[in-house]
């Protein structure tokens, strides 16, 4: 495709708010406040911060740039990009991390956001109105899900109808292309999202404890369970290693997708201040609106002990059962589940259109596919794809860990070296600057070169050895079954690239 049919962004307005609306997602909203109160609370936030300016920021501006790079040769997905910057075959295959990374955590990413709909329609209609323990709601999920049969659902024809909702949503955002599609989209969504943040922040911050509530259940609590400090756990390097894993899993780096957003730049737009917009919305997102709502609720409702509690058993027994018993106790309570679900689906929305974006875009390119047909296609492959993981248990956990986190350290680092090493900080810094619209700090330059590198080694060899050895032996035959479909994905993808690579008119080698 030549330079000029090339899809492109109208705004920079919309560009930022499609870069942040791909940022915040359900992690800003239910991982960080647990990962955080988890990891030493206020002291999470020393290592977070350092990681944030070491890596997040540092490589945000790299893969702006290395994205608007190669969308001057036409490329949308990392595998073309990579090639163009370092013109050897590894390079190709580094590169189909950015693909496959993506469109594997979509398989599971598309399913939950679908579950987040499901429930504001189900508190907005009273469906689990009266299930007041955590347990209750936890059985109604469950049975949502299709792990179990209760009185609640008697078989998975909900659960299809909002997977399938949600899937044709996303496919049709695709379909109107990046300006007319992903942009239009993000400026309804995005206010849309901060709107209904900014609504159960102020509700959450004015809480009163229920009756015969104990004296750590206030509001104040809440906020201290998240910030406190607890200085001991810095020296733990697996509070490290969390930070660093929430920074990536956050800001959306290490992915490919934004890569594949500033692609549809020309070549002198700005990429720094861009970069930078968006990342701030994203850390409010998170920081502030992230760190106040599920938390500071669950406090209040149930004190700081049943929280550690609910916090250690992970993501949905904070959102989904805890919240759900919570806000529907208070008036109003299924408007406001109504409004926290539909939060949280928006935030994965947003998310999951820049998700299946990449797979989108190589089918497109690399085999002059009209756009149309491509969206059908990679909905196809989602749609089929993820129905094993929805059903296989223990699939969903194991994407996430070598896709959604393996994956991302392996691919920042690989990607760090052949920005600031191969392509050399010389060139590289001059993409970064080109068009820049703000000072790009020149401590950025030496950041990339030699402190993002050696930190990303460290913290992957940190993950390796705190998750690798438990993670390796599993007997289930799910577990495996999940292995092998990301094996087959991630060669598939290789396949197509090969392939893509070679036809395209001008790739030379
Ligand atoms: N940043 C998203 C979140 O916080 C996760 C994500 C990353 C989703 C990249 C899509 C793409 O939930």
């Amino acid at each position: 495709m030549s330079q000029t049919s090339r899809d492109r962004w109208a705004t920079k307005t919309g560009l930022v708010l499609a870069l942040a609306g791909n940022a915040i997602g359900i992690g800003n909203f239910l991982r960080f406040p647990g990962q955080a109160a988890a990891n030493g609370g206020g002291a999470f936030m020393i290592p977070y911060f350092i990681s944030l300016l070491v890596v997040g920021i540092p490589l945000m501006w790299a893969e702006c740039a290395i994205g608007r790079y190669g969308g001057r040769f036409g490329h949308g997905h990392t595998a073309g990009m990579l090639h163009r910057l370092w013109p050897h075959p590894a390079s190709k295959y580094i590169g189909v991390f950015g693909i496959f990374i993506p469109f594997t955590v979509a398989l599971y990413y598309i399913p939950i956001t679908s579950w987040c709909l499901a429930f504001s329609w189900f508190s907005l209609s009273g469906a689990y109105e009266g299930l007041a323990t955590r347990a209750e709601i936890g059985d109604f999920l469950r049975a949502f899900q299709g792990w179990e049969s209760n009185q609640y659902f008697a078989g998975r024809g909900p659960l299809y109808l909002f997977f399938a909702l949600t899937l044709g949503l996303n496919l049709l955002v695709l379909s109107g292309g990046i300006a007319r599609g992903i942009e239009r989209f993000g400026k309804i969504a995005l206010p849309a999202l901060f709107g209904l943040a900014i609504v159960l922040v102020i509700r959450v911050l004015t809480l009163e404890p229920p009756p015969g509530a104990g004296p750590d259940q206030s509001v104040l609590s809440g906020l201290g369970f998240v910030w406190n400090p607890d200085l001991r756990l810095l020296s733990d390097w697996k509070v490290w290693v969390s930070a660093a894993g929430q920074v990536f899993f956050t800001t959306s780096v290490g992915w490919g997708i934004i890569h594949t957003y500033t692609s549809y730049l020309r070549p002198d737009d700005d990429v720094a201040l861009t970069g930078l917009s968006s990342l701030s919305l994203n850390e409010f997102a998170e920081v502030v609106l992230g760190g106040t709502i599920a938390i500071t609720a669950s406090v209040v409702f149930f004190g700081v002990v049943a929280t550690q509690n609910i916090v250690a058993g992970g993501t949905f027994d904070l959102g989904f059962q805890a919240m759900a018993v919570i806000l529907q106790q208070l008036p109003f309570g299924n408007l406001l589940g109504g409004i926290w679900f539909l939060l949280l689906f928006f935030a994965g929305l947003t998310s999951a259109v820049a998700i299946t974006q990449p797979a989108v875009a190589l089918i497109q390119e690399g085999f002059g596919v009209t756009r149309n047909r491509a969206v059908a296609l990679v909905g196809l492959a989602v749609l089929t794809l993820s129905v094993p993981a929805l059903w296989w248990e223990g699939a969903l956990a194991e994407l996430d860990f070598w896709a959604g986190t393996l994956s991302l350290l392996v691919f920042g680092l690989a990607e760090a070296v052949i920005f600031a090493w191969i392509f050399g900080m010389e060139r590289g810094w001059a993409e970064i600057t080109r068009g820049a619209e703000i000072r790009v700090p020149g401590i950025v330059r030496p950041l990339l070169k030699y402190v993002t590198p050696p930190f990303l080694a460290a913290i992957l060899l940190g993950f390796s050895f705190q998750s690798l050895g438990d993670e390796l032996w599993r007997e289930h035959w799910q577990i495996w079954a999940a292995r092998a479909l990301m094996l087959a994905i991630f060669v598939g993808l290789a396949v197509m690239v090969r392939v893509a690579l070679q036809t395209r008119p001008g790739e030379e080698g």
